[in-house]
């Protein structure tokens, strides 16, 4: 079968390093099945699933029952994170090195967990002894509470409560400080201020450990786009102010931010539908992130074709450990053939995730991967989803 590839690109597979898969426990919102579909139509062969889920991931068994799921969609791989302690806002830690063996790539908050400044020392000493990395949520919560969006002129404006800035930061200076105390390695999750993009700096110059992320939403909108009270960009940590946006956007042209990932955060549409300060905060992101970075970053000249691979593939391939995406020769074929050229509405109809939280609903968007390939075997052929019958080679 021959492949005419004029005028799009071929890409090492999207890894996204940020996706909640809502299995086990809140399976109506999304499940490893529907959340993997939507990764390989946004391009992405490699997802890592956060442990939020209800139980958190804090066994062997359950990092196993992630990936067995994952293996049986036969779509993208699914990488699964521990949570740090055994149970909800536990303070016993997690055998680590166990949940390593069952094929966990790193550790992560329940939710709750590592607000515990003790619990964090105690994790990052003990990652060492798995050279896996702690993804922190990086937010204080006593801090951001009660707040729906951004602390600034729009929340006071449209009379919301605010969630200042330093919610994040302060955390931010936590996590690095520990990280350097304990030499453990740390990878934080979704930045969205310019004080906390300048700490990294600061400790990556110190040579640090640590690596970052941003997520689409931050560097696409922000908190002026709240104005109409649309509750699919209530987000967690919040859609801050155009100075942060734009030194988002520096941090992640000069290295200060190694990737983007999506946080995609599926809900039901009933929960999203209530008043803005009542929502859950989460956007989903797998299906229409890639699209949307491609039209407003990479076509105006802001983000390269080369730098979006680094960002979104090379640099989450590398910090955890993973085998896709990374073009080594005799490394798996993880790739996207890109159409700069395909539009597609985002409809209920057309998304593949369960859910709908989505600023782009009803929307049309350009530049979609028309053919995607997960260990050598087409998982997307047109925009038609085809499943590896025996998905359990995908390992
Ligand atoms: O918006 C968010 N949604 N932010 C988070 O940190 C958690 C996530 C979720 O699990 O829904
Ligand atoms: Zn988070
Ligand atoms: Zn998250």
């Amino acid at each position: 079968e021959s492949l005419n590839g004029e005028g799009k690109y071929l890409f090492p597979g999207f890894i996204d390093a940020h996706t909640h898969l809502r299995e086990p426990g809140q399976e109506a919102k999304e499940d490893i099945a529907s959340g993997a579909a939507a990764a390989v139509k946004g391009g992405f062969t490699s997802i890592i699933a956060m442990a939020n889920t209800e139980p958190p991931v804090d066994s062997r068994g359950l990092v196993e029952f992630v990936r067995t799921q994952g293996a049986r969609a036969g779509l993208a791989r699914v990488y699964p994170l521990g949570t740090v302690t055994k149970g909800m806002r536990g303070r016993e830690l997690v055998e680590m090195l166990d949940l390593k063996e069952g094929g966990a790539v790193g550790f992560s908050d329940d939710g709750h967990n590592l607000q515990n400044s003790e619990v964090m020392r105690l994790a990052l000493e003990y990652a060492k002894l798995t050279g896996l990395p702690i993804v922190s949520h990086s937010e204080d919560e006593n801090l951001a509470c009660g707040g729906a969006m951004h602390r600034g002129k729009a929340a006071a404006r449209l009379g919301l409560k605010g969630i200042p800035s330093s919610a994040e930061s302060i955390m931010v200076a936590r996590d690095l400080m520990l990280a350097a105390e304990t030499g453990g390695k740390i990878h934080l999750a979704h930045i969205s201020c310019r004080e906390s993009v300048r700490l990294i700096r600061e400790a990556k110059e110190r040579g640090l450990d640590v690596s970052a992320e941003v997520n689409p939403h931050h560097l696409l909108f922000t908190d002026r786009d709240v104005d109409l009270f649309n509750t699919s960009l209530k987000v967690n940590p919040p859609l801050r102010s155009e100075e942060d946006q734009e030194a988002l956007l520096t941090g992640l042209l000069d290295g200060t931010l190694d990737m983007l990932a999506t946080d995609h955060a599926p809900h039901v549409w009933e929960e999203k539908a209530r008043p803005f300060a009542e929502a859950p905060f989460g956007i989903i992101g797998l299906e229409t992130a890639l699209a949307a970075v491609w039209q407003r970053l990479v076509v105006p000249g802001k983000l390269s074709p080369k730098r979006l691979a680094e960002v979104w593939s090379l640099a989450p391939a590398r910090r955890f450990g993973l085998p896709g995406g990374t073009l080594r020769p005799g490394s798996p074929a993880d790739l996207v053939l890109f159409d700069p050229e395909w539009r597609e509405r985002i409809t209920s109809d057309s998304l593949a995730s369960k859910a709908q939280n989505t600023p782009f609903l009803g929307q049309e968007l350009q530049g979609f991967p028309t053919l995607v390939w997960v260990g050598g075997e087409p998982v997307l052929r047109g925009r038609q989803l085809c499943p590896a019958g025996d998905g359990v080679r995908h390992r």
